[in-house]
């Protein structure tokens, strides 16, 4: 099985840094049929529940939905992997989502196709630089993004994903609390414009997402009047600015369900589409432009990291059962409280904390001195 390398610039504290992610060639028919065979068998023999992003190879796709698994957002995958009966979950996606399965679920064990399958967000946010900025700023609500690493999730109030980081800002915002958020400038912008907080953000950004062009976007929608524009908030405000509907990746997906719309132009990495697609026939699904002034080899629309994740992969991770994904015990529980407090917030019918959130600053003390 060949494998290529391909080079991925991102941006951290100190400017413009280089990453790897590995691809493989994608299995003959005949090896995709044998392996999708033995994965149902391996899944079973170890209790395992496969859950995967909607950005991963759709055969992972369908073969989580076909063995009782799940496929979602960020958001989803966390709360499902949680609940699951199974004693071990296999996460389809990059490492922060194996990262927060563990957190959640320590007594599991947790298993990725691919653990080196990085996240620009989470690689441009490292924890001692993220401590230092929360240093400098005691008086904010700590607010994180799920795409970050445990280290930095150890730090905050909250964490939160695209599916309710609006909703959850607004609620600390009319307790007249003041945010730092990191570590996605263009998520922290559009929440900072959506709810009026006073929010302070780090500079990171998605390479994925960062490369869709508003100029480009607004041709092909005066040349498609009657198609409706779905958006991913990790795009620049440019782009936003041209959305039908701006939501995480499961909520794009419900908003393509409108009956009354039959064509999307969607800004998003194109591994959405298999869902899509699969979940709507009958309607037009396009992808919204990369390329143009300013275009790198980045602008294929579709994550490198979460191009990692293979049958072959997941066969070798399930039949040896290592490496499995591991966390500093005392970083396991710092990182778990502001991400049950997401879940509790954004449980249906949940109560609403009132009052001033309490900071979590007593537990962290404990946890960076210990
Ligand atoms: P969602 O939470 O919307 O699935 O997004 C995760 C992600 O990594 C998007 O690039
Ligand atoms: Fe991270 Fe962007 Fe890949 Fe999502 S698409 S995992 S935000 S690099």
């Amino acid at each position: 099985m060949s494998t290529c390398s391909i080079k991925v610039d991102y941006e951290n504290p100190q400017g413009l840094a280089t990453a790897w992610a590995r691809v493989s060639e994608e299995p003959s028919q005949e090896r995709r049929r044998v392996l999708l065979a033995e994965l149902e068998g391996l899944l079973a023999q170890r209790n395992a529940v496969l859950v995967a992003h909607y950005y991963v190879h759709p055969d992972l796709q369908d073969l989580a939905e076909k063995t009782g698994g799940l496929v979602s957002d960020s958001l989803e995958m966390a709360r499902f992997g949680k609940q699951h009966p199974a004693t071990t979950l296999v996460v389809a996606g990059v490492r922060f989502m194996g990262e927060t399965a563990k957190i959640l679920s320590p007594e599991k064990t947790v298993l990725m196709p691919e653990y080196e399958a990085e996240c620009s967000l989470d690689l441009g946010c490292p924890g001692d630089a993220f401590h230092a900025f929360c240093d400098a700023h005691p008086d904010r609500t700590v607010v994180v993004y799920s795409n970050t690493s445990a280290a930095v999730k150890a730090r905050a109030d909250w964490v939160v994903t695209s599916g309710c980081a609006v909703a959850v800002v607004r609620h600390l915002h009319e307790q007249g609390q003041k945010i730092l958020w990191a570590p996605d400038r263009h998520l922290g912008d559009y929440v900072a414009q959506e709810t009026g907080a006073d929010l302070l953000s780090w500079q990171g950004s998605c390479i994925v997402h960062d490369e869709f062009k508003a100029a480009e976007l607004a041709d092909l929608k005066t040349k498609m009047p009657r198609a409706r524009v779905l958006v991913h908030p990790e795009s620049p405000r440019s782009v936003l600015a041209l959305a039908d509907y701006v939501g995480s990746t499961r909520g794009i997906l419900e908003a393509a369900g409108d009956p009354a719309v039959e064509t999307f132009i969607v800004a998003t990495d194109n591994g959405m589409f298999h869902k899509l697609r699969q979940t709507y026939p009958d309607k037009v699904f396009i992808e919204a432009p990369t390329a143009g002034s300013g275009a790198t080899c980045k602008s294929c629309a579709h994550c490198p990291w979460m191009a990692m994740n293979g049958l072959e992969n997941l066969r070798a991770i399930l039949d040896s059962g290592t490496p499995e994904v591991t966390i500093d015990p005392a970083l396991i529980d710092r990182a778990r409280l502001p991400i049950e407090r997401m879940l509790a917030f954004t449980q249906a019918g949940a109560p609403r904390a009132t009052g001033r959130v309490p900071h979590l600053g007593a537990a962290l003390t404990k946890f960076r001195e210990g």
